[in-house]
């Protein structure tokens, strides 16, 4: 049986239940899996996530794997602004629920809109000052989508190493080479930028606006200069950074003021917005274009209405810039000040998203668990989404926190930091 005292000992990768071994049936590796996740490590807690029995909110009751119901403060949710409450949204939502049902029956390119995709659709394209957008009825896939309608294997795709996973895998499947610059490295990106060779001429350089795992933002001021330099298109991914950064919540392009240098504006409708789906601003016909290629919008059921129709009222909300954000950076100086002050090493963030690095999976997991059980939620993260080495907890501050409930978070972190050395 593996426990917390041999984790160490038996060496457990992520990375060693992918392959199946010489000898083994194709669904053998479930069962070494099966081993790992029923084990003592993680003793009733749910390993993949958590089961909440009521609505988001800084304080969600949830249900362990083992019956045990219980209160948490909620630091692990995109949701930062939680619009998905907020009344107006809500209102909207349920009428378009109404008028259309629960679902659209059909892709987006057969019978599978309504006029609130497109009403939708506009209001994106009006948010970024682009001709037009392509709504998907997922934010990964709006991804893979994109790059790989966009990309063969005759062009070329430069990614920051720190890039969602979705931007790999759109990579890969379009067949294009790909090219990777240490996470924000402006020297390491210029000099790969300088060795494409001429007649390729098919050049993508993508970056999140705010990276996932660091909550940094990337340089974009720098990576617009050099993407004009040598002549590359540029894709954001500003999934983290729509409705948070920049001066009135454009995002990570409105940060550094170049909103009118970005090609490619891909978002997330999963985060701040609350719901779910992705989208693409962009020229006219580059978004024609994708609604005919990105087969992850050709091939795929749209979004059902209700979800369409209160989005609507969330870019309402961040179009006057009254979901809340002023409120949100306030909550995040003071969690972040709290805990770099105790001592912890928490990265550059400028978002919503602070990592409170741990480099120890051992420790990580211990922490993680007694959080979660002494009634603090937040996201544990390792491999695949970071090298094992720089795990770390993830925190994303919500608006909807009190300063009472921020103190009771930090202590509490701060007490196990103590506790395992961290700190
Ligand atoms: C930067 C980034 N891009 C894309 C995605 C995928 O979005 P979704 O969860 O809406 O599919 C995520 C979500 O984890 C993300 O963080």
């Amino acid at each position: 049986m593996y426990t917390l005292e041999n984790i160490d000992s038996i060496n457990i990768k992520f990375e060693n239940f992918i392959h199946t071994l010489e000898n083994e049936d194709l669904f053998e590796k479930t069962n070494r899996i099966d081993n790992i996740l029923n084990s003592d490590i993680l003793t009733g807690n749910e390993a993949l996530g958590m089961m909440s029995l009521n609505k988001l909110s800084s304080i969600v009751k949830i249900k362990e794997k083992n019956g045990f119901c219980h209160d948490v403060i909620m630091l692990g949710s995109n949701s930062y602004l939680n619009v998905a409450n907020n009344p107006k949204v809500k209102k909207a939502s349920k009428e378009a629920l109404e008028k259309f049902g629960n679902g659209m029956g059909a892709v987006s390119n057969y019978a599978g809109i309504c006029n609130l995709h497109r009403e939708l659709e506009k209001k994106i394209a009006k948010f970024y000052n682009c001709e037009d957008a392509i709504v998907f009825p997922s934010g990964y896939g709006t991804n893979v989508g994109v790059i790989s309608a966009l990309c063969n294997c005759e062009d070329i795709i430069i990614n920051d190493s720190a890039n969602h996973a979705s931007i790999f895998d759109g990579c890969q499947l379009s067949g294009a080479e790909v090219k990777v610059f240490p996470h924000q490295n402006m020297k390491y990106l210029e000099r790969i930028l300088e060795r494409i060779p001429d007649d390729k001429t098919g050049r993508l350089i993508i970056t999140d606006g705010v990276f996932s795992m660091d909550g940094d933002i990337a340089r974009l001021d720098k990576i617009v200069e050099l993407a004009q330099k040598y002549k590359c298109r540029l894709m954001v991914d500003d999934a983290h950074g729509l409705g948070i950064v920049g001066k009135t919540g454009k995002g990570s392009s409105e940060f550094y003021n170049v909103q009118d240098k970005i090609d490619l504006n891909v978002g997330m409708l999963s985060k701040a917005p609350g719901a779910l789906g992705g989208y693409c601003a962009a020229n006219r016909k580059v978004i024609q274009y994708l609604r005919l290629y990105a087969r992850t919008y050709f091939f795929s059921t749209a979004l059902p209405a209700s979800i369409v129709g209160g989005l609507i009222e969330v870019f309402n909300l961040f179009e006057k810039d009254k979901a809340g954000r002023k409120e949100l950076f306030q909550k995040i100086e003071y969690l972040k000040n709290k805990l770099k002050g105790a001592g912890f090493e928490i990265g550059s963030s400028q978002s919503a998203i602070v990592p409170v690095m741990i480099y120890d999976e051992k420790k990580l997991f211990k922490l993680y668990q007694e959080l979660r059980y002494e009634g603090v939620y937040v996201n544990i993260v390792t491999y695949p989404a970071v090298r094992r080495k720089e795990c770390r907890l993830r925190l994303c501050v919500m608006k909807d926190l009190t300063y009472k409930q921020i103190d009771e978070a930090c202590n509490l972190i701060i007490d196990k930091g103590k506790k395992y050395g961290i700190i």
